[in-house]
């Protein structure tokens, strides 16, 4: 997928040197993920020009985007030795398409779910390969944010494990680990926070500003919770929090403010 994480998954990617396909079976969505990635190369490289003199940035703008191809066909990963998964978040549909994705990439290659709240272990149960199957959750916007959650079931192999650490870390990114639990480490703390001032803003304990304010103000955090949520996208913030409260219903964190299923 090529969309708000997949484009940023793929940047990243060819940025740190390694031949990369984007796929994306919706050819808007491939044109756009596409532009943004042209646009954000050559954004990053020209700030990086500005601090850094003698760096080309038109040369190393051209050199990262000729690794990147682009295909509309899950065909093109045949020959990826690592394929890293952005679609939407349905447990059917990526099963579905783990299954395909199975049968149709080589052997040896290592299969990833940027998953942001799905338990890893169905998905690589259906792949056929779960020793060859990992959790690798990337956070909005992908080309600017430091962190890489590293998730591990039970059947991975921990040599797979190492690579796909290595992988992400060669992409410049800080990894951490864990277990295939929901929402891993930063979901399962962010995503109910978001869902509690949502909360607050409905109760009219404080106004939208107000609590945004307060919690960069007071709290040191880059973004307030309700323009977080805007940009994660509140679709996704009730996809997360409507599974967890089907599938966890006594856990009290997990519940979806009214305001949000309105949407
Ligand atoms: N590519 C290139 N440049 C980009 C970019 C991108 N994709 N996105 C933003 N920029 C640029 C901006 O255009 C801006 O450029 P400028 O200086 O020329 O105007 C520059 O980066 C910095 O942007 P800001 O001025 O807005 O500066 P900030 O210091 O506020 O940084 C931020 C922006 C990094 C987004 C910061 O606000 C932040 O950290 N916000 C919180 C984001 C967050 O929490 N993300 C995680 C969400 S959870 C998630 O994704 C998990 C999922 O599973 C739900």
């Amino acid at each position: 997928g090529l969309g708000l994480m997949g484009h940023g998954i793929a940047q990243i990617s060819a940025a740190a040197g390694f031949r990369t396909v984007g796929v994306d079976l919706n050819a808007d969505v491939l044109a756009n993920g596409q532009h943004a990635i042209e646009t954000s190369v050559a954004k990053l490289n020209a700030r990086k020009a500005s601090k850094q003199e003698g760096f080309d940035d038109k040369a190393a703008t051209e050199e990262t985007l000729a690794r990147l191809t682009y295909a509309s066909s899950v065909d093109a990963v045949a020959q990826c030795d690592l394929i890293v998964e952005a679609i939407v978040e349905d447990a059917a549909v990526k099963e579905k398409f783990y299954a395909d994705l199975g049968a149709r990439a080589k052997p040896e290659a290592i299969f990833a779910s940027n998953t942001s709240s799905l338990a890893v272990a169905p998905m690589a149960l259906a792949s056929k390969r779960p020793d060859r199957f990992v959790g690798l959750h990337y956070f909005n916007p992908v080309q600017l944010m430091k962190l890489c959650e590293v998730v591990a079931t039970p059947k991975a192999d921990d040599h797979v494990l190492e690579l796909v650490d290595g992988w992400a870390t060669l992409t410049g990114k800080v990894t951490v680990r864990c277990k295939d639990t929901p929402g891993f480490v930063v979901n399962r703390l962010l995503v109910p926070n978001l869902a509690a001032a949502i909360a607050m803003a409905e109760r009219g304990d404080a106004a939208i500003q107000d609590i945004d304010a307060a919690m960069c103000l007071g709290a040191g955090h880059p973004m307030g919770p309700l323009q977080l949520a805007d940009y994660v996208g509140l679709d996704t913030c009730l996809s997360i929090l409507a599974g967890w409260c089907d599938q966890y219903p006594t856990e009290p964190a997990f519940f979806v403010p009214p305001s949000l299923m309105a949407k």
